[in-house]
């Protein structure tokens, strides 16, 4: 493994300033760093953020099509969106790893954020522990590969 693929999706590109009660005061560029920082020798971090729906689809596309492992946090589109599920089934049915992940643990707040449209397609699913969930994916994607 040489790249992982670290996407995220809506409104994370606000982090550091949203709702620091709930994500906490670090931003995006905080988290490259963390990751960097934690990745093995010769692993290049690949992470991006959109909020466009289509955007994160045509990132997965591309993860298929260099065989990259994916770390994904959809954000509000794990909850709803059957085309970024689709899209991340393409990536697992290859028998490339992705973890999907979130900051904080959906579980333990709105009902409309206990369902997930993806887990059911993710290789497993890790939540709950702030940025150290990506760190602890970025370990099972190792792992995985
Ligand atoms: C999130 C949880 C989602 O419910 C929410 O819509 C997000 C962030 C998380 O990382 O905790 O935007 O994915």
């Amino acid at each position: 493994m040489s790249r992982v693929m670290v996407l995220n999706g809506p409104n994370l590109g606000r982090l550091g300033s949203r709702e620091p009660d709930v994500y906490g005061n670090q931003d995006l560029s905080a988290l490259r760093v963390l990751l960097v920082e934690k990745a093995a020798e010769g692993v290049e971090i690949d992470l991006r953020q959109t909020d466009d729906e289509a955007e994160l689809v045509h990132w997965l596309h591309e993860a298929v099509d260099a065989r990259t492992p994916v770390i994904l946090n959809p954000a509000a589109f794990t909850h709803y969106s059957y085309a970024l599920r689709d899209a991340a089934a393409l990536v697992t049915k290859a028998g490339i790893p992705l973890v999907e992940v979130h900051i904080s643990n959906p579980h333990a707040r709105e009902e409309f954020r206990h369902r997930s449209v993806i887990s059911g397609i993710a290789t497993g699913v890790i939540a709950g522990f702030g940025f150290d969930s990506y760190v602890l994916a970025l370990e099972a994607v190792r792992r995985a590969g």
